[in-house]
């Protein structure tokens, strides 16, 4: 396994996705920094750790030998794959908001960022990048945000969990490469935030709207049962949980 460590950059991501343009890069190549200057989140949000106190890393997975129909089997994965990692290492309460926040209770520990890189019209690799806060303590102005020291009150190697993290993601990837999209659609539902308890959301316009998230589709977009006893299916700009 091949692991860069940076003491800082503007984003792992971007830095990946740079390095992959110009040269081949080795699957499951790992760029790690203490910190980052310009992180960013998902639907162009800002990233924001702590320098050295959490893990931010970008992981280049090839997929091009994949039988991709469904890209968002990279985000069930690597969900799956962070979450298991939190289970071994004995946090409690674990689950998956949609479409990949890992949660602690209703906490925020981790963050994913899945950037893939296209080629003749097929994915080709992904940029999979990982906040996990670890070892961090106070998250200002982030009253939904916690890392696995508040949780646990204990503080964490963060290269031993790295190493966990890449083993887990290497056996669902494989998971992944042989077909097995149910088990994996199966287990990802298993831990989603909030499945079948009432819940509020928001659409497009701002209306606000209740309902039960039943599961997902296969390409990802959240199954809502509705008041009027009818399933709907939303994509990620089409629906907003408000807890
Ligand atoms: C989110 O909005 O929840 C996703 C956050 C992803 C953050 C990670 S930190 C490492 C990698 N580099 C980035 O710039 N972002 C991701």
């Amino acid at each position: 396994m091949f692991i860069v460590k940076l003491n800082a950059i503007d984003s792992t991501n971007s830095y990946l996705r740079k390095l992959s343009a110009e040269e081949i890069v080795q699957d499951y190549m790992t760029v790690i920094a203490k910190e980052q200057t310009n992180g960013r989140g998902q639907m162009g949000t800002v990233w924001s750790s702590q320098s050295a106190k959490n893990l931010t890393f970008s992981v280049f997975k090839d997929v091009s030998q994949f039988d991709l129909e469904h890209p968002f089997y990279i985000s069930i994965v690597t969900s799956l794959a962070l979450l298991k990692t939190l289970q071994f290492f004995s946090i409690s309460r674990l689950s998956i908001k949609w479409p990949n926040d890992i949660l602690s209770e209703d906490k925020k520990i981790c963050g994913i960022l899945i950037e893939n890189v296209i080629k003749q019209n097929n994915i080709n690799a992904s940029i999979i990048g990982v906040g996990l806060n670890v070892n961090q303590t106070e998250f200002k102005n982030l009253p939904k945000a916690s890392s696995l020291k508040i949780i646990s009150g204990k503080v964490f190697d963060l290269d031993e969990i790295v190493h966990v993290i890449l083993k887990n993601l290497k056996h669902y990837f494989l998971l992944l490469k042989k077909g097995h999209y149910d088990i994996l659609k199966n287990d990802y539902e298993t831990y989603l935030f909030r499945k079948n308890k009432p819940s509020t959301f928001k659409d497009e316009e701002g209306v606000v709207f209740s309902g039960f998230i039943k599961g997902i589709s296969m390409s990802g977009n959240l199954q809502v049962l509705l008041e009027d006893a009818i399933i709907k299916e939303f994509d990620l700009k089409e629906i907003q949980l408000l807890y």
